[in-house]
């Protein structure tokens, strides 16, 4: 039975109420749960103890015209899915003020926000730190359980939980992607049929970069070179090759890098990532 609370007064009586030899895994997402998101919560669950889900979709993470508003929600199946997941305790608030009692207070990680998607979306990162921040906070996690998908978002949050002494580990899980190769995410939802088709060239591109890679070529700009025309009509936002810890943009790649893409399709904007190892 998956227990479900609404406020941070109801999160902090259940945390408190366990007892301290027992673990607990977290899973904290933005609700519209797919494959990648059950695979964060079967590995939760595999590692023993409670596992906790959170399902917020967090407005501070989100910039003026992005799509808060209509950012895909299905709180009924997500609760169904949790439950066949076997997940303890699903964290919904009932409204933004539940985790902002006030906006005055903001963790922000400097530097590693500097490109990629920090740069196309500004404040993007100090929304997620806060949230996350709060929610370790509140969960007191022994792990938490992050997706590769949100490659630069997993650098940051595990920056963050470094330098702020957060409780437990943040461990990254591969991501998942449909047969054809597109990744997962909840965007998806937002993709017709044309568009779905279009989006494919983005695992396509990783793939040719990374077969180029494979066969020794480690030049950044020749790596790189003709995606915009790949990724047409698509629009590309961005396409980096980054230090794998640093983020910092290559132009040769001589130790562990990611190449990391953003791309829209029509309105759709998505994000993918491939790692280069030499
Ligand atoms: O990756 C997400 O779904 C969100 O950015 C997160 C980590 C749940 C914070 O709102």
């Amino acid at each position: 039975m998956t227990v479900v609370v609404r406020t941070v007064e109801a999160l902090r009586s259940w945390r408190a109420a366990l007892p301290t030899d027992e673990r607990v895994a977290f899973v904290p997402t933005m609700g519209f749960l797919h494959e990648g998101h059950l695979s964060l919560l079967r590995e939760a669950r595999r590692r023993g103890g409670h596992v906790v889900l959170s399902i917020f979709v967090n407005p501070t993470q989100f910039g003026p015209g992005e799509d808060y508003d209509r950012y895909p929600r299905d709180e009924d199946g997500d609760l169904a899915k949790a439950r066949d997941c076997g997940v303890a305790l699903a964290f919904c608030p009932h409204a933004p003020e539940e985790l902002y009692p006030s906006r005055d207070t903001w963790v922000n990680v400097e530097q590693l926000d500097r490109h990629l998607c920090g740069r196309s979306r500004p404040g993007h990162f100090r929304g997620v730190c806060t949230v996350v921040c709060k929610l370790l906070a509140l969960v007191r996690p022994d792990v938490t359980l992050l997706g590769e998908k949100d490659f630069q978002q997993l650098a940051i949050v595990r920056r963050m939980h470094e330098d702020l002494f957060l409780p437990g580990e943040i461990v990254g899980m591969p991501i998942v992607r449909e047969a054809d190769g597109l990744a997962l995410s909840s965007r998806n939802a937002y993709l017709d049929g044309t568009t779905r088709a279009q989006a494919l060239a983005i695992p396509r591109l990783l793939d040719r970069i990374a077969a180029a890679f494979a066969a020794g070529e480690r030049d950044v700009a020749t790596l790189c070179a003709g995606a915009a025309e790949a990724l047409a009509p698509g629009r590309l936002d961005y396409l980096e090759i980054v230090d794998e810890r640093s983020l910092t943009p290559l132009t040769r790649i001589d130790g562990p890098a990611r190449a990391a893409i953003a791309a829209f399709f029509g309105r759709v904007r998505l994000i993918d990532n491939r790692m280069l190892v030499p």
